[in-house]
């Protein structure tokens, strides 16, 4: 699937609505692992890999007002709501490419925010931590399989697991998003959870959720209209309540 293509034409103009509050939630959660851990430690280059709309950068800036900020992403409508917020240096692209772009050893401060579902974390985390100086810092926001343990359930009861594991290729939990970090050679120095209550009171209120918020609509543009009934028929599960639960990470470079 062409995710950047995804971002663009179906997600980009209704992201930052974030309407259940669980991107900024979480991205508050790691932004205080960085003030605690960082402090006001010298930080000359933020790396934004998959910048999105540019939140965390702007909270970045804040954080960091003599840093150069730079971003990438593989969306170009998401970059361009990213570049009506602040002046960064943008780069249109895979983040499997970040190598191409920065030299080894000129980062540091890297985020990787709600992007393990898109990519393989390990390999992005293996490759990008050589762009890191020594004493740089890693950051990484996720969503594991832990996310949403009740939508998973009924996810289960409705579709396969082959298709599962190919639409929605997630991390299996913190631990795996730890191992990530360790097995790149960063010590790990804060681990931390969000977790927040949602509550969908119909099939059209979770469906509308799932599309504009890019929590799920990677799997549901890959459903068909059959298995879309089928989850929208099971009986008794709307208001349907869940507990979010997203993984916040910060690890240094020796
Ligand atoms: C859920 S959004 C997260 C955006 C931002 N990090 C945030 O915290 O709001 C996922 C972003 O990842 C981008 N993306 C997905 N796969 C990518 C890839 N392989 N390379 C670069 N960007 C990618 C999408 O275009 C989208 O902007």
């Amino acid at each position: 699937m062409d995710i950047g293509k995804l971002y663009d034409q179906s997600i980009a103009g209704t992201y930052d609505r974030d309407e259940l509050g669980l991107y900024s939630g979480a991205r508050d959660k790691a932004y205080q692992q960085i003030k605690t851990h960082i402090g006001n430690q010298r930080i000359d280059d933020v790396l934004d890999l998959a910048v999105g709309t540019g939140e965390s950068l702007l909270k970045m800036k804040e954080l960091f007002p003599e840093g150069n900020l730079h971003g990438i992403d593989l969306s170009g409508e998401m970059l361009k709501i990213a570049k009506t917020k602040l002046s960064f240096n943008a780069i249109h692209d895979d983040v499997l490419n970040t190598c191409k772009h920065f030299p080894l050893a000129s980062v540091d401060l890297m985020l990787m925010y709600f992007l393990t579902t898109f990519v393989d974390g390990s390999e992005v985390v293996r490759d990008t931590s050589k762009l890191l100086r020594p004493g740089g810092y890693y950051s990484i926001v996720g969503t594991t399989y832990e996310a949403f343990p009740r939508i998973d359930e009924l996810a289960r009861m409705t579709l396969s697991e082959d298709f599962l594991k190919q639409a929605n290729p997630l991390p299996m939990g913190t631990e795996t998003i730890v191992s990530y970090l360790s097995d790149a050679g960063l010590d790990v120095v804060a681990i931390d959870t969000f977790t927040k209550t949602v509550e969908f009171s119909d099939f059209k209120d979770f469906y509308q959720f799932g599309m504009d918020s890019g929590f799920f609509t990677h799997i549901l543009v890959q459903c068909d209209r059959a298995q879309l009934e089928t989850f929208g028929r099971l009986e008794n599960i709307f208001p349907l309540k869940d507990q979010y639960t997203g993984s916040i990470v910060l690890a240094r470079k020796p």
